[in-house]
């Protein structure tokens, strides 16, 4: 299945709830949460304290991605604030299964998620620990860049490796997605899209709509 989760790095801050309320009228049912905290990443977003408002706030399922070193520290905390999955880099620690099983025993769905600069294979012994492989698609850090169309390759490559295994993957592409290029990031094999800029400059349910109106478009014709 297809799925939009729109990342609420791009919202505007004074008026989060509302902006939440205008995604789940657009009619998507996932909501995007990037963790940054100036190591992994040059730079710090939020954590914590907002995710346990909107989790109060919404039935929306909350895919948090944690751009954030030694992610196994904060595994607890941010199931208990709210995430339903937690997407974590396998850059980030030393310990790639340990914290795929933290999350786990936690009962979260987990996801590893990898840089441009990261190939496909990283991600092989893995495939069937999680529930999806995240691939950036821009450097992580920053929302409104342009995606770097030689990560669709690599999503390619890992669609077919579980092809392969017969594993029936979720595959999310993060970073410089927008209505002219989402069809080519399904294409790739992706099927979970997270869009910044693309949601929310503008109206934000009326670009939430054309989005998934857009990806509805491949639906049909594959
Ligand atoms: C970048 C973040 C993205 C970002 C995407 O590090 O992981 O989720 O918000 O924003 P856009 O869609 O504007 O590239
Ligand atoms: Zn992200």
């Amino acid at each position: 299945m297809n799925i939009l989760s729109p990342s609420i790095l791009a919202a505007d801050f004074c008026r989060l709830g509302e902006q939440i309320k205008e995604v789940e009228a657009g009619g998507a049912d996932h909501l995007h949460f990037d963790v940054m905290d100036g190591l992994f990443v040059p730079s710090i977003s939020f954590g914590m304290p907002v995710l346990s408002s909107i989790r109060r706030n919404t039935e929306l399922f909350l895919d948090v991605h944690l751009m954030i070193e030694k992610p196994e520290r904060y595994i607890e905390e941010f199931a208990r604030c709210g995430a339903d999955l937690i997407n974590f880099h396998i850059e980030s620690t030393e310990d790639v299964e340990g914290t795929i099983q933290k999350i786990r025993n936690l009962g979260k769905k987990v996801g590893i998620t990898v840089k441009p600069a990261t190939p496909a294979e990283a991600v092989e012994p893995y495939l069937d620990l999680v529930d999806m492989i995240l691939v950036m698609t821009v450097e992580p850090g920053f929302g409104g860049q342009k995606l770097l169309p030689h990560c669709l390759e690599k999503v390619s490559a890992i669609r077919k490796m579980a092809d392969v295994r017969r594993c029936s993957l979720d595959i999310e592409v993060d970073g410089g997605i927008d209505r002219d290029n989402i069809l080519h990031a399904i294409q790739a094999g992706a099927n979970v899209i997270v869009a910044g800029s693309a949601v929310f400059r503008g109206n934000v349910s009326d670009n939430v709509k054309a989005l998934l109106e857009r990806m509805r478009e491949k639906t049909v014709c594959s």
